[in-house]
This record gives C-alpha cells, structure tokens and sequence, in this order.
C-alpha cells in the first residue's frame, strides 16, 4: 500500500509517498523561507499564496522520486490542523480533488500527531514513551502509550521555544528561521556568561514558559552598545540557547518522574538542534531518540505515516471534514 502525504500547515509546501512497511520512498519540501526572511516571520497571505502555487510541481516532484504512478496510490493523507487556515485549505482541497479524481480514500490527519510519531519512520522506539513536540508554534510533552494512545501532559503557556529563539534572532539581526545560526554560534559562546533565572509557572509545575526569558534577554541586548552587542553575539546566543534548554530539561525531569516511560522522544525543528539532543541524553534517566533532520522539521512523510495508521483503525474520512487552526490531538481505538 503506498500512501501519498500532504502537509501544508504553515510554510513548508510537503509531498512524500510512503509504503505500509514504512519506508519513505519520497520526501519532497519546498521551502518559503526567504519569502518570509524579510519580515521577521512567518506571513500568512504569502504562505497560502506560494503553497497555491507550488503544491501541484511538488506533488508530481515527490510521485517521480517515489518512480510510482498516480494509480499506484492507495491512500491520500492530508494535514487538517493546527496551522494557518489558508495554507491548511490549500493542502486539503488539492487532496480532496485528488480523492475524487484518483477514486482513493482520503484521511485528514493533526500535524502534531505526525511529529510524534514521526521518529518511528526510522527507529525502533519503545512504548510507552514521551513526545517532546517542540517547534515554531508549540512545545508540549505528548505521553504516547501507542500509536494512537495520547495525552498531553505539558505545554507552553505563551511562546514556543523556536518562536522564542526567532524573537531573539531578530533582535541580534540574525534572519528567521533564527535557530540554525543560533545553534552555530552558540558552540563558539560561553554559556555561562549571562545568566538567567530559570522560569516557573506558578500554578502548574509541569507547565513551561518562555516570555520571562525572552524579556530578560532583551533587557541585556538594549543595554549594550551596537558595537558591545557585535562582539557578544556568541556569548549571548549560547547563555540564551542554554536558559531555553535548561527549562525544557527540568520540566522532561519532572514529566518522566510523573509518567513513567521508556524512552523520550524529539520532533518539530528545534529537535534539530544537537544541543538539544545532549542536553536531554545527558541529563534524563531514559534513552532520547530524536528523528533524522528531514524528518525533525515540517514534513509530509510523518502526515503519509500517522495517516496510514490511523486509516487502519478508523477506515477512511468522507471527503467534507474541516480544517481547524486549533485542532486538539485525538487518540483513537487500536486493536
Ligand atoms: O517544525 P518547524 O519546521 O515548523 C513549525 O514551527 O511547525 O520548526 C521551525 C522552528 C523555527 O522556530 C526554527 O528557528 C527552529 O524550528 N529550528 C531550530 C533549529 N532548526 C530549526 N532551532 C534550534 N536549532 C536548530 N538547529
Ligand atoms: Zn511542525
């Protein structure tokens, strides 16, 4: 069985084919970053805009890599939420015309469901485990019993993590997505050369938040001169990288003490940065497992994957179901 995926919830424009066995036999992106470079983040009339324009050459793109034909598919997979509801419309209404034309079932699927299950593709990952989704537009630990069996056990209460590093970027001049060149710079800084305080949410201990640091770091960088600010760039992206991953850290300590699991997982683009991983290794009881590059930021191989999992258990969805800019993440019955 080949399943087509479809992911078109914020910038990304993503097709990739994968078979029943799970192998990825086509993993196609394009990306719109330099589209959005200039203003600082993400604009949503572009991204629904270029993804109108690039949704079709990117889906013929990842049939020809996969070196199958239209009628070699047997099920269509489509983002359905969260995300940008225009960009969203986009992947699902190319998938539906699909559906209709190729006379193949279709299944809407959660983004946040792909990135969970997404370090399966690649590795044997024992359950139960912990999933750390953390991304541009959400950090949240996910208990994951098994495929399909989830609860959300953590989350931010205001900024992502990687919103929170692209907000800092801005600031020092570096161009979004930030976290890449932040990663890069902060091996070359001391992490110890500024310190911030650790952030705590009063009312639930499981819970994180990254405003707090955001405004403490800012308060650094309008104290120094342009040209202070110049020479400190490294020392101020590793002491920043390191209070972001210090907070994840202690809250993975206490989420894993809580809920008893055998492994911790990492997904979303964050989960790309090897500090990152390390920092997680080296301070948690249980083993880390993090999904190849390709498959840590927005893909459409997770969304063809989740969706073929989820097609077992439910059968297909009629061809009218909703896109949701809020979809909340929800488990189903497995045999
Ligand atoms: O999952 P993703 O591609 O899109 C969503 O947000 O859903 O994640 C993008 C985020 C951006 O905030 C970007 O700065 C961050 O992931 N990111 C990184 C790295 N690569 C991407 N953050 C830290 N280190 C990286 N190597
Ligand atoms: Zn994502």
């Amino acid at each position: 069985m080949n399943i087509l995926g479809i992911e078109t919830s914020c910038d990304d424009t993503a097709v990739a084919v994968v078979n029943s066995d799970g192998e990825i036999l086509s993993n196609v992106l394009s990306s719109q970053t330099e589209f959005h470079a200039k203003y600082g983040g993400i604009v949503p009339e572009i991204a629904s805009r270029k993804h109108l324009e690039l949704i079709s050459h990117v889906c013929f793109e990842s049939l020809e890599k996969a070196q199958i034909k239209w009628s070699d598919i047997d099920l269509i997979s489509v983002t359905k939420g969260p995300g940008l509801v225009g960009s969203l419309l986009v992947g699902v209404e190319y998938a539906r015309g699909l559906s209709v034309v190729l006379k193949k079932p279709i299944k809407g699927i959660n983004h946040m469901e792909g990135h969970l299950l997404s370090p399966l593709l690649t590795q044997k990952v024992p359950f139960p485990y912990m999933g750390l989704v953390i991304s541009g537009g959400h950090t949240e630990f996910v208990l994951v019993e098994k495929s399909g069996k989830y609860l959300k056990v953590s989350s931010t209460v205001d900024d992502a993590c990687g919103e929170s590093l692209d907000k800092f970027g801005k600031q020092i001049g570096i161009l979004y997505p930030a976290g890449p060149l932040i990663e890069k710079l902060a091996i070359e800084g001391n992490s110890k050369a500024y310190q911030f305080p650790l952030p705590k949410v009063k009312k639930d201990p499981l819970a994180m938040s990254f405003s707090g640091l955001k405004t403490s770091v800012m308060h650094v960088i309008t104290s120094l001169s342009s040209e202070d600010l110049l020479k400190e760039k490294q020392n101020l992206c590793a002491s920043y990288q390191y209070a972001l991953f210090r907070h994840v850290l202690v809250t993975a300590k206490k989420v894993v003490l809580k809920y008893p699991v055998r492994a911790l997982t990492i997904s979303g683009g964050v989960s790309a940065n090897m500090n990152l991983y390390k920092t997680l290794s080296d301070g948690l009881s249980v083993p880390v497992f993090k999904p190849a590059k390709k498959l840590s930021t927005d893909n459409a191989a997770m969304i063809a994957y989740a969706g073929f999992l989820r097609f077992k258990a439910e059968g297909p969805d009629s061809l009218n179901f909703e896109v949701f800019s809020n979809l909340p993440l929800a488990s189903y019955n497995t045999v």
